[in-house]
């Protein structure tokens, strides 16, 4: 029997010397001993801590997560028939004028009239960068119409790929002198990555359309007229605690016309008043003249996917202030109530009760539940003395009427400077909740400032790492890359934000999103194609960090110091008190392996074997592609003796180790 026991016992020390096998090397050589204290807890991680900061650029929403496909569907872009294109068939003949009613309908003026004198004639609609339809899937197109007296126009909807060749077609027959909208849905026999739709328009006559839309019916819950599945499931596996919107610069806007408003953007889809993107024109190297806003991704479905994705929702409104890198367009102090009464409304659409004007609107749209909202961002990137004269008025009057909101405050756009030094002294003497940091910094910045944290007033103000990306080149440049080097850099840093969790109670990596086709900012952390998408090492970094943040901060040390870079390392280390588990985060930023060993203190002992995650390359410009990933996390198992980890860790690479505490 002992012999068997003994046998059995080598047998799993082989097998787990062969999954280790990369990781057991460091027996070989001479250990650098780093030490955990498991019974010393230093903070604790808020569940808010790792987020998301979405924003509409770079085709985030429109043309990206919001799952139209039809582009300029109701004829709002400044060149009003941008996207579409006149088709004839079969001898046709006719033409598309178009309609304005600005007074009838200010928040949507404009339509089209088809008039047919002979044959098909109709219009084409190309797609944001062409439209991804998948084959089998089912699509549903809608159109608002309205046939002239004595018309009997039919419609025909067809799916066509670059050659023309039809996959998909639908017919309506109008029947209405109203407007009126009609459905038709039909499924796609083929994929294509750029396809375009047309609409045909038979017999002689003339009809009214507005709403052109095509949408796929697989969204993410099948909610029609909703969001690309595969896009909101990559935010939910981010498990994030927090849903920063709408932005970002386009909560301010170019100008303040042009600033977000969520009033308009809820109800119905074309009532929401469509404005330009204030990407479109932003940087001369990336003009996209075909973006713009038109809301169909609202604030409606923005909370409801923050409560999808079990995110804190977080929107950010204007305080009066358009964007100061453009126009820097103030509303007079004495003009300000329609943007406080903004926030304030806010507050009671997402948390009011049916007796209240605004948590009814958010019943009688489908959600009578409240959504809980605790976060609130006044202004996004603003500096100077107006910004506090406004961010006073604000605070004030969110305050009294709802005690409990936690507001986050900007700092500026940068981390450190004039600006920052300024609105920092300043809101920590209001004794302001949350201060907004952002930084797009070299990687360099990011190891230097892992301590950055470290000396912040623990008695201050919270922390919001609301926006920051490592920037390969320079801040803005559209070469930048979301190579290795770069999230490598910023899990380092990141070790700097979990050591000072209880400082640091938030963090968001920006920009979200990215069309291959239609951006304007990189680096960003998922990028996608009309059909697919791919996740970037920045983004395993973030989620590595989420999935594995923990409850409470525990130390890791060497020689007695925080690890904020000694021999090329950086590390920070968590419990999980819900499932009692140790979690140690370790960078090696060298290009050589380095032998280590974990002691741990203060518990009664680990598990024999536990889990090491593993982002490695050995190429620091390594980058991920619509064709596949060079860099995704790898775990395998370890074998654990008694309470020392051993680890022999890659060049470059970010590992987190989870062991059971006895
Ligand atoms: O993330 C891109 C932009 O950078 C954001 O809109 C703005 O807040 C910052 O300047």
């Amino acid at each position: 029997m002992d012999t068997f026991n003994n046998m059995k016992n080598s047998l799993l020390m082989l097998a787990l010397a062969a999954s280790t096998a990369t990781f057991g090397q460091a027996k070989q050589a001479k250990s650098t001993v780093y030490v955990v204290k498991a019974d010393s807890i230093k903070a604790h991680v808020q569940p808010t801590m790792y987020g998301i900061f979405f924003e509409d650029i770079n085709m985030a929403a429109d043309g990206g997560v919001y799952a139209e496909l039809v582009k300029n569907r109701s004829f709002e872009f400044y060149t009003n028939l941008m996207g579409w294109t006149e088709r004839q068939k079969d001898g046709g003949k006719g033409s598309v004028k178009l309609v304005d009613r600005k007074d009838e309908r200010p928040e949507n003026p404009h339509f089209v009239t088809l008039d047919v004198t002979a044959g098909t004639y109709g219009l084409n609609n190309e797609g944001f960068r062409g439209m991804g339809i998948k084959q089998g899937e089912t699509y549903s197109f809608s159109v608002m119409a309205r046939q002239h007296a004595d018309s009997k126009i039919k419609l025909t909807v067809e799916l066509v790929d670059a050659k023309g060749a039809v996959f998909g077609h639908g017919e309506l027959s109008p029947d209405e002198t109203n407007w009126k909208r009609y459905n038709v849905k039909f499924a796609a026999t083929a994929t294509v990555q750029k396809a375009s739709l047309n609409l045909w328009a038979k017999n002689s006559g003339s009809i009214d359309l507005d709403m052109i839309s095509l949408f796929p019916e697989h969204t993410w819950k099948n909610r029609p007229g909703g969001l690309r599945a595969d896009l909101v499931q990559k935010l939910y596996d981010l498990h994030p605690g927090f849903l920063r919107f709408p932005g970002g610069c386009i909560v301010e806007g170019r100008d303040l016309a042009n600033r977000y408003q969520w009033k308009k953007s809820i109800g119905d889809i074309d009532k929401r008043e469509n404005i330009i993107n204030r990407w479109n024109t932003e940087f001369k190297h990336r003009l996209t003249s075909d973006y713009y806003q038109t809301f169909g991704l609202g604030f409606m479905e923005y909370f409801m996917t923050a409560e999808d994705i079990g995110a804190e929702p977080l929107p950010i409104l204007n305080c009066g202030m358009a964007c100061q890198f453009n126009t820097g367009q103030l509303a007079p102090m004495d003009q300000l109530d329609p943007y406080l009464q903004d926030a304030l409304d806010l507050i009671e659409f997402a948390n009011g009760g049916p007796e209240t004007k605004w948590g009814k609107l958010r019943a009688d749209l489908g959600h009578p539940k409240p959504f809980n909202l605790k976060l609130m961002g006044v202004g996004n990137e603003q500096w100077g003395e107006q910004y506090i004269e406004r961010w006073k008025v604000f605070e004030k009057a969110i305050k009294s009427k709802y005690p409990y909101m936690k507001l986050v405050s900007s700092v500026g756009p940068d981390p450190d400077g004039s600006k920052f030094d300024f609105l920092n002294a300043t809101l920590r003497g209001f004794h302001a909740d949350i201060l907004d940091e952002h930084y797009y910094r070299a990687p360099q910045w990011f190891l230097d400032n892992v301590k950055r944290y470290d000396k912040y007033d623990r008695k201050g103000p919270k922390i919001f790492a609301g926006e920051y990306a490592a920037q390969s080149v320079a801040t803005g440049s559209p070469e930048n890359k979301n190579n290795w080097q770069c999230a490598m850099s910023e899990a380092a840093f990141m070790t700097g934000l979990e050591r000072n969790a209880d400082v640091v109670n938030m963090a968001s990596y920006a920009p979200l999103f990215a069309h291959v086709d239609g951006w304007q900012w990189t680096p960003d952390l998922i990028w996608f194609d009309n059909l697919t998408s791919y996740a970037t090492p920045n983004y395993y970094v973030q989620q590595l960090y989420s999935v594995n943040k923990g409850t409470d901060v525990v130390p890791v040390t060497l020689n007695n110091q925080a690890v904020t870079g000694q021999n090329g390392t950086f590390s920070s280390a968590v419990l999980d008190g819900k499932t009692h588990e140790l979690v140690i985060k370790i960078i090696n930023t060298t290009k050589t392996v380095q032998q280590t060993s974990f002691v741990v203190k203060g518990t009664k002992g680990l598990k024999a074997t536990g889990t090491v995650t593993t982002l490695q390359s050995n190429n620091l410009d390594a980058v991920n592609s619509l064709t596949g990933d060079a860099v995704s996390p790898k775990k395998q198992s370890i074998a654990i003796a008694a309470n020392n980890i051993k680890l022999s860790l890659k060049p470059y690479s970010f590992n987190v180790i989870r062991v059971k505490l006895n």
